[in-house]
């Protein structure tokens, strides 16, 4: 990846990290904003990075899936791709989870995420990172981590819900059957593949409001705080 994450320098001082990894749609990316919000630290959506990849190996005409083109599209991409609107589409999701099983691309991405965690953007304490292997292979030394999941029915109607709130028209079966897709590349691929992380605080949101998740991240954050 082009840009660093914005550098305090290797002597800067040892930063809190919140890991948090789960499938598409089980709320870990609102999760993680808010926690950002409540102890005012940096928040890296990493599944945006990937987002950018693929859109950007599509806009070049090619396929997604091809490692040449995807792994040279890791190496070239600038933070700002990952601040496009169409980031956040079908699209960029199915594309996303192509480019993200080639060794390749995960190398390309490695260092940029390892860097946000250990030196905050904006000079924060800490960082809050949400994606599939934080808390196995890019922080594995974390302060919390959590791992969030619900029914993949529960995540389906969730997402249905959240595109049409978006004006985008779509049906439950049709979005279950995207993330079933998703589900199963993105834990059977060979490089970190979604699972998981050891000592990781299993929070399963289905029949969960998303004050109760909260609620529930924030007291297993504070006991791990205490302890530090
Ligand atoms: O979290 P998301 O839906 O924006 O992620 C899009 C895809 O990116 C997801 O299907 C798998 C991939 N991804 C990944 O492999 N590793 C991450 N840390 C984040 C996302």
């Amino acid at each position: 990846m082009a840009g660093q994450a914005d550098s305090k320098g290797p002597t800067g001082p040892i930063c809190e990290v919140i890991a948090i990894d789960g499938p598409a749609a089980s709320g870990k990316g609102t999760l993680a904003r808010k926690l950002a919000h409540i102890f005012d630290f940096a928040h890296l959506d990493t599944g945006t990075l990937y987002r950018a990849v693929g859109l950007a190996v599509i806009a070049r005409g090619h396929d997604p899936s091809d490692a040449a083109d995807a792994e040279a599209a890791a190496r070239a991409l600038k933070l700002e791709d990952t601040q496009k609107p169409e980031i956040r589409g079908d699209e960029a999701a199915q594309a996303a989870s192509k480019v993200a099983v080639i060794p390749g691309v995960r190398a390309a991405l490695l260092d940029f995420q390892r860097q946000f965690a250990a030196n905050p953007p904006g000079g924060k304490a800490g960082a809050v990172l949400d994606g599939r292997d934080i808390g196995t292979v890019i922080c594995p030394d974390a302060t919390s981590k959590l791992y969030v999941t619900a029914s993949v029915e529960a995540r389906a109607e969730r997402r249905w819900k959240e595109l049409r709130s978006r004006g985008i028209e779509s049906t439950v079966p049709a979005v279950l059957a995207d993330l079933k897709e998703r589900d199963a590349r993105d834990s059977q691929r060979t490089v970190a593949p979604l699972s998981v992380a050891s000592g990781a605080f299993v929070l399963d949101t289905s029949g969960m409001t998303p004050d109760e998740v909260l609620a529930k991240a924030v007291d297993y954050i504070e006991l791990c705080r205490s302890a530090l």
